[in-house]
């Protein structure tokens, strides 16, 4: 049988390279070899986003760059994560033998009160992490494709699974691991600190080439002029190029930078190109399907069909384990 990779993504804003690099692209390249399941995290969005048009179109948007970048529904399931509630009822059952200790370890709650919110969090922000770990746990997924921003919350997700199982005595839920790309550790936003929405730093792939020209021109570096040798190890722009080009192109960029007379604004422009040649296809596909609602309703409908017979499977397994719920007899 072939293993499962399952992976969420929460519609909150538009998908950026690091997003892209980190997990949409490793997880799509497993649809391949594995039974792939890929969802829009809608419930964990909701910590933050309160508003509902706001938030079921960009469960669409956000299905559509998948499809843009090459996930194949008829293989993949591609699912909106509340069209299967019973994540919610895992989330409770997983909540009743989870220490409150091991959510205040979570980074994203230590961060809010290293800030001093701690009152004002919502709960969701504090058991996020219970919701991620039925997330995974209720498909019986065998590898989740993520950036390695997640791995806490991975191996949170297998201390659950095994509290559950040691309580109710039995092998109920299997224990998944993670999968990081190779090589990739974090993919550096415009400042160099690790891209994301949150920093306000980020590159939006498939953003039309004039546009993406001049987000690649906001790129940081340090305030070299053109005649001045330069240190490739250090650039952001390098570390951005190396991500796109050929062993020999990047080999190239680094000879200009140490011989001088080489400018960043000259490293930008090869970048850009490099990025816009790339993600020119994706873009074209991605503007063909962005608004066509049907379309993309009918892709997330479909892969909630797939994935509930899975779903149905695991729920009789741990509601029979922990005793909740009426005894069905065995089909
Ligand atoms: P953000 O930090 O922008 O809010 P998310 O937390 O929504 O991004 O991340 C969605 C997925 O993309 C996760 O699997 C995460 O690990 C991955 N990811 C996010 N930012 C990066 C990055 N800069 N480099 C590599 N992977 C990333
Ligand atoms: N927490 C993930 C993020 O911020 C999104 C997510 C929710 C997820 N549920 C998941 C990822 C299950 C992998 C598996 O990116």
């Amino acid at each position: 049988m072939r293993k499962r990779s399952l992976s969420g993504i929460k519609p909150t804003g538009i998908p950026h390279l690091g997003n892209y690099l980190g997990m949409i692209r490793p997880a799509i390249d497993l649809q391949e070899s594995y039974d792939a399941f890929y969802f829009v995290a809608d419930f964990h969005a909701l910590t933050s986003v309160k508003d509902p048009e706001a938030l079921r179109k960009s469960v669409r948007h956000i299905t559509a760059y998948f499809l843009a970048f090459g996930l194949d529904a008829s293989r993949a399931a591609f699912f909106r994560q509340s069209d299967i509630p019973e994540v919610c009822e895992l989330t409770w059952l997983l909540s009743c033998v989870t220490h409150m200790g091991l959510l205040e370890r979570a980074h994203s709650y230590k961060a809010a009160k290293d800030q001093g919110i701690e009152k004002e969090i919502n709960h969701g922000v504090f058991t996020y992490p219970v919701l991620m770990a039925a997330d995974i746990l209720i498909y019986d997924s065998d590898v989740v494709p993520v950036g390695s921003d997640q791995l806490q919350h991975l191996e949170m997700t297998r201390d659950m699974a095994q509290k559950f199982n040691a309580a109710f005595k039995g092998e109920y839920l299997k224990l998944p691991e993670a999968r990081i790309r190779e090589g990739l550790a974090t993919v550096p936003g415009l400042d160099g600190r690790k891209m994301s929405k949150s920093y306000d730093n980020i590159i939006e792939p498939l953003l039309a080439p004039k546009q993406l020209r001049k987000q690649v021109m906001l790129v940081q570096t340090d305030s070299k002029t053109l005649e001045d040798v330069k240190d490739p190890s250090s650039c952001n722009v390098f570390a951005l190029y190396k991500l796109f080009a050929s062993a020999d192109e990047l080999s190239q960029m680094h000879e200009d930078y140490v011989g001088g007379g080489y400018g960043y604004g000259h490293a930008k422009q090869a970048l850009f190109e490099k990025m816009d040649a790339y993600f020119a296809p994706y873009r074209e596909r991605f503007e063909a399907i962005r608004d066509d609602d049907d379309y993309l309703e009918s892709v997330l409908h479909q892969g909630e069909l797939r994935v509930r017979p899975i779903v149905e499977e695991v729920m009789d397994r741990v509601r029979r384990a922990s005793g909740v719920g009426k005894l069905k007899t065995r089909p």
